[in-house]
Order: C-alpha cells, then structure tokens, then sequence
C-alpha cells in the first residue's frame, strides 16, 4: 500500500472527522492533503486541486504566503504561546489596536478567542452581562431563522439551521426569531423585490412585544453563509439595525464568515453603514492560518463591566490559549498583506467577473438560484425549477457535486444541495475560470446521476 492508502486505513481507523455522517466516510476515499500552495491544495499522490472554498472559509491570500510564513517564524523565535490571564504581550497588543483602527463605527476594546463559536459565546455573555450588570434582567436573545452562529451550546441556541440544531434542542435556551432574508423562498411568501423588506420590519412588532426583556438582536450582515448562502437584499441590515437602535437593544453583528473581504469591503457592516455594538471576528482574521477570534465591543459596553473586584461585573471567559501568540503575529501579517497587496482594490474586477462566469449557470435547469455578495457563492439545485421542489435528501445531490469536481481537480464542499463556491481573495482570473467551469460540469454530471438529466 502506498502512503495515501496508509494513511486513508490509519484514518479511519482512529479519526472522528467533524460535521461528517462518519459511517459515508469509512466507506470514501477520503482525499489526504499535505500542502498548499497559494490557492491550490496538494494531496499526497501529488494532485492539485483548487481551493474552492478557502478551506472551510479561511483563506485569505493563499497557502504559503511568504509574509504570513515569515511573521510566524518570526513570533516562533520570540515566544510560541504565554497566558493572556494576567499578562499581556506585543503582538496581541498591536493586533487589538489594528482591529479596531479598521472596525466599523465605535468598536474600541477586542477580547480574543480561538474560533467563531468562541466569540459568539463571549459576544452572549457580554450582551447579557451589560444589563445585568446595569441591574436589568435580560435574557432573551432574537435571531434569524435559518442562522448559524457556531456549535458550542450558546451558538446553537441562537441558531436556526434544523439539520445541524434540532437534535439539540433540548439543551438550549429560547430565543425569539425574526424571518430570514431568503428572497428565493420567502417566509413571507413575498416576491423579491417588491417586498420591501418586509422581513425585517417583523422585528418591530417583536421588540414592540417584548424588547424590555431582550439582551440583543444577533444577525450574520448580509450573507447568511452556512444556511446555503442566503444574500440580503440591499438595506435589510440597515433597516434591522435601525429598529434595534429604536427600542435601545444591543445590536451584535457576527462577521466570522463575511469578515476580512468576502463581501468585497473588509466588513459586510461597512455597506449598509452599520455600526454595531458587538461584533465577532474569526475565520479569515488570520488569513486562515491559525485559529484565533475576536469579539469587538464599544466602549459602552465594556464600561459595563467596570467594577471592584467583589461586584463581580467581570467578563468570566478566557481560555488557556486566548490571544496566542503565534495566532496575532499571523492576523498582523495577514492585515499587512491586505495593505501591502491592495487586496480589496483589485477584488472588484475578479468579484464581476466570477458573476459573469455564473450567469450561463442560471439557466441549467437544476439550478433555482444563484446567490452571490463578493467572493461569496451559494448555487441552490432544485429537482424542478417550476416548483422550486428540493431534491430528496437521500439523493445527497450537493455531495454528489463536490465528488465529481474532485478529479477536475477543484475542491468545493456543499451545504445540503447548495453548492458553494468561496475562493480564496487571491484567486486568479484564470483559477476562477477553472473553478467555474468545473463545477458547472460537475453539476450536469450529479444531476444526470441522481436522475434528473438536463
Ligand atoms: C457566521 C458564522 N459564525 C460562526 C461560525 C463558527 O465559526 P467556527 O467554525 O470558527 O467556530 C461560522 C462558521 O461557519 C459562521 O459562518
């Protein structure tokens, strides 16, 4: 046996892999990876693939940049890991600093975790803790349906994706939901774009009920990623954050995913001018190097947690490896890179044409829709476009879709049957291309094989 399939038998012998029905992976051939090279993926026959969705939604400016090296080669020669519990150290100081230079409105004080559920949790208990500390019992949170905010215990309870949270709804606490912006398959039954964003303005009437009770309204701004890519029309999170501002809730905004230039500005807030009071950062804010997260507060709120020792207004959160070291020389290097390379200024012209590239797509006959924000991309496949009927989940249609684009030498990974494509910012024109025409062939390819030839 050569070594993939030594390592393939090793594997699934001993490895429990995450978000994965492990009983279909025992009987795959799972793919082994052992580089990255800028926005190509190396298995351990040598194969490239395309890096179809900047590997989970991190990467930034590819694998093996040399300034990212470099700066953590550089941190590893200083110190790899001191405890942020009662110390402190330079690149984590810098970093906090750097953050909220580029945070939108009045972000001023970060508290670091290590993954996107972390700063959710931390942005949780910062909500609930400000009014409590204030001497208001506020405990209930509002959330878009079909959310995803992580899956620690906290995250799932204010998320909505039935798939991944219904088995564990017996261990969450309640929440109010407001309906999601799915204009493909609106809850309210409305047709985009007459709607008005109607979706939004149920938030009124809810906050109007029962606003005294809640600690904050928790929104993914703009694209709702893991629930299938589902993109706001323009001035929804304005208007969502505007009836929060009137009713005096806290507003938290969860940029793990949109965060650092998916949407094609640095932060999704920043286009519909929103100015949160909490906001979670992870996924890319380490070019998707490291794991390393931050949860941003204004200065109101951490003001709330000023207080003698034996108040106990304190945040009680922290981990052993909070703000590691390694982790925030790699986030500095990444938001240098972003300077240095001009990232955003030249995503425009890759951003139209990957939409370009997409549009044939919209007439396959298995495709409902398209949804794209920036280098974000949920392709919805449908078994009959006229009724907008799903296939049956047993078909696995999106699995099938990810499967065939492998030996085209592209990796992209499906949420239920929406095909996802989120490329690395530094992804080529040419790349681009080739992602594109992959997985549009490998579309026509699982739908043809599930049985619903176009
Ligand atoms: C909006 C959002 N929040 C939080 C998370 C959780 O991030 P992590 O997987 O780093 O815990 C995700 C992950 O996809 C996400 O999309």
């Amino acid at each position: 046996m050569n070594a993939t399939g030594d390592y393939r038998k090793l594997d699934q012998a001993h490895v429990w892999h995450p978000f994965t029905p492990m009983s279909v992976w025992l009987n795959d051939d799972p793919l082994v990876i052992e580089r990255g090279e800028g926005c190509e993926l190396i298995d351990t026959d040598g194969n490239r693939y395309l890096d179809g969705v900047s590997s989970l939604w991190v990467n930034i400016h590819g694998h093996g940049h040399p300034a990212i090296d470099a700066a953590i080669r550089e941190q590893l020669d200083a110190v790899a890991h001191s405890t942020f519990l009662g110390l402190t150290h330079p690149p984590a100081i810098e970093l906090a600093a750097r953050l909220v230079a580029i945070a939108p409105g009045d972000l001023t004080r970060v508290f670091f975790s290590e993954n996107g559920a972390a700063a959710v949790e931390v942005a949780l208990k910062m909500a609930y803790s400000y009014w409590r500390n204030q001497g208001q019992e506020r405990d209930r949170f509002v959330r878009l349906q079909h959310a995803y905010h992580g899956d620690t215990i906290g995250a799932v309870s204010i998320g909505g994706i039935e798939r991944f949270h219904d088995s564990y709804r017996p261990l969450l606490f309640a929440t109010a939901e407001l309906p999601a912006p799915y204009c493909y398959r609106c809850p309210l039954g409305k047709e985009y774009p007459s709607c008005d964003i109607a979706c939004a303005d149920e938030l009124e009437p809810l906050l109007a009920r029962e606003g005294d009770r809640v600690a904050a309204v928790v929104v993914e701004p703009l694209v709702q990623g893991a629930a299938g890519m589902i993109t706001a029309p323009d001035g929804h999170l304005a208007r969502v954050a505007e009836i929060v501002r009137r009713h005096g809730v806290l507003l938290v905004v969860d940029e793990v995913a949109t965060g650092f230039g998916r949407t094609g500005r640095m932060f999704a807030s920043e286009i519909d001018g929103v100015e949160p009071d909490i906001m979670c950062l992870a996924k890319g804010i380490t070019g998707g190097y490291l794991p390393l997260s931050a949860t941003l507060a204004t200065e109101a709120v951490f003001d709330a947690f000023l207080g003698a020792p034996e108040e106990h207004k304190t945040l009680y959160h922290g981990h052993s490896y909070s703000a590691n070291p390694l982790c925030c020389a790699a986030a500095l290097a990444n938001l240098a890179v972003f300077e240095e390379e001009r990232t955003l200024e030249g995503l425009e012209p890759k951003i139209e044409l990957l939409r370009e590239l997409l549009e044939p797509l919209r007439r396959h006959p298995n495709v409902g829709d398209i949804r794209q924000r920036g280098f974000m991309v949920g392709i919805e496949l449908v078994a009959d476009k006229q009724t907008k009927a799903e296939f049956d989940e047993a078909l696995q249609t999106g699995a099938e879709v990810a499967r065939r684009a492998r030996p085209k030498g592209v990796i992209v990974r499906p949420l239920g049957d929406v095909v996802v494509l989120m490329p690395p910012l530094a992804m080529s024109e040419q790349q681009l291309n080739t992602l594109v025409r992959a997985v549009a062939e490998a579309i026509d390819e699982a739908c043809a094989a599930v049985g619903s030839s176009p």
